[in-house]
């Protein structure tokens, strides 16, 4: 027979896994055969037609107010459809103040992708976002367990409930409440897909704790940590799903704000003032003249991207060096005790299934 419902999911932490998971249990209570695929052990460009009168689900982080590019070119390469339903979900970063649970931004996630599938033929029946605990712990400290298990418990609800109604035959598409704020932090979401996310790869590193065990390797959703100098190095494949920055055993990945801030930007500022002052003293550029700002602007994006390849290396290769690495180390607020994690514990999550 075949499988009524395909979920497919990409997740960095887990909260993704847990909606598909949440989602299959509610199916499976109702005898509906249900097959959730984890997008990073599949090949993702040979994917199958769902089946004629089959249910596909796709559910993913949030990363910069989008979809993250790993579920988005999957959602762009899946194959057109004969008339399924479909239905669209994002987890997003979610925290809890006193006893109100405050939700995350979604951006383009489902909007983009969904206008994807409709123009290949799928039928929209659900669009939600489920505010679960935020992993972005480059920026904040983790949430702290108590908060994490609340949260959890409550999004469990808010996806059965959901999933429930999509099983049942209903249409139910939460996410137009948002569609307001979702459009006006759309032009963020752009700004993150050609440049910030770039910036967030280049962030990581390995301290001295780092015992080469090379789980966070093994374990990259999209493979995208080598091993260069003998010390992971993380390359332009990352989508910093902070899989490997929350789960190293010796807690040796950092986030290097003083590399970022020290580095990155004044250096990278300098370097493209440079270039402009050198430019003005041989051509002076029409100020009306479109074509010629657009061509300004676009040779600044470039060398921008072509310094911060260039400084990561740098970056790298100043880890060898003790008292630079050093220097690194204590400007990574994540280093500090204070700066959790963010793991839920599997005791949480069997407890919750
Ligand atoms: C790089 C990055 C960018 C993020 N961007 C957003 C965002 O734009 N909006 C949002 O609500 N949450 C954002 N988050 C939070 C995650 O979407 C959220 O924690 C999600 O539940 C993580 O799911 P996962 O555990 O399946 O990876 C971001 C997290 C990371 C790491
Ligand atoms: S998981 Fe941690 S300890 Fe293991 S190789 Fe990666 S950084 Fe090093
Ligand atoms: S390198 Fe780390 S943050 Fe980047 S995609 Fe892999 S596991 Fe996620």
């Amino acid at each position: 027979m075949e499988t009524p419902l395909h979920i497919y999911f990409f997740s960095g932490t887990g909260n993704a896994r847990n909606v598909a998971r949440w989602f299959s249990g509610v199916a499976a209570e109702r005898n509906i055969p249900a097959e959730t695929i984890d997008i990073a052990s599949i090949d993702r460009k040979n994917i199958d037609p769902p089946p004629r009168g089959s249910m596909v689900g796709f559910i993913s982080p949030t990363h910069g107010f989008n979809y993250p590019p790993a579920m988005m070119y999957f959602i762009f390469r899946f194959p057109r459809s004969h008339g399924n339903k479909v239905f669209l979900m994002n987890t997003r970063a979610g925290m809890k103040l006193s006893k109100w649970f405050l939700p995350g931004l979604s951006g383009l996630a489902l909007w983009l992708s969904g206008i994807v599938l409709l123009l290949k033929g799928y039928k929209i029946v659900g669009l939600r976002s489920i505010d679960l605990p935020s992993n972005w712990i480059s920026f904040h400290p983790g949430l702290k367990e108590q908060v994490v298990e609340s949260i959890y418990a409550h999004c469990k609800g808010v996806t059965e409930k959901f999933a429930g109604k999509i099983l049942d035959g209903k249409r139910v598409l939460t996410a137009f409440r948002d569609i307001i704020q979702d459009i006006l932090i759309s032009p963020v979401s752009v700004g993150y897909f050609f440049v910030g996310r770039f910036i967030l790869a280049k962030s990581f590193y390995a301290t001295d704790a780092c015992d080469k065990c090379d789980l966070c390797i093994n374990n990259c959703p999209v493979k995208a940590i080598l091993t260069v100098d003998n010390r992971p190095f993380w390359s332009y494949r990352c989508e910093s799903c902070m899989r490997c920055m929350n789960n190293c055993p010796k807690r040796a990945i950092e986030t290097a704000h003083g590399y970022i801030i020290g580095i990155m930007c004044l250096f990278n500022m300098g370097i493209v003032l440079w270039f402009w002052q050198g430019v003005g003293r041989f051509i002076t550029i029409p100020p009306n003249n479109g074509w010629a700002q657009t061509a300004v602007s676009l040779t600044g994006w470039v060398l921008t991207f072509i310094v911060m390849v260039v400084s990561y290396r740098i970056f790298h290769y100043l880890l060898r060096i003790p008292v630079i690495r050093q220097l690194f180390y204590y400007t990574s607020i994540t280093k500090y005790k204070f700066w959790r994690r963010y793991r839920p514990s599997r005791k949480m999550i069997s407890k919750l299934q």
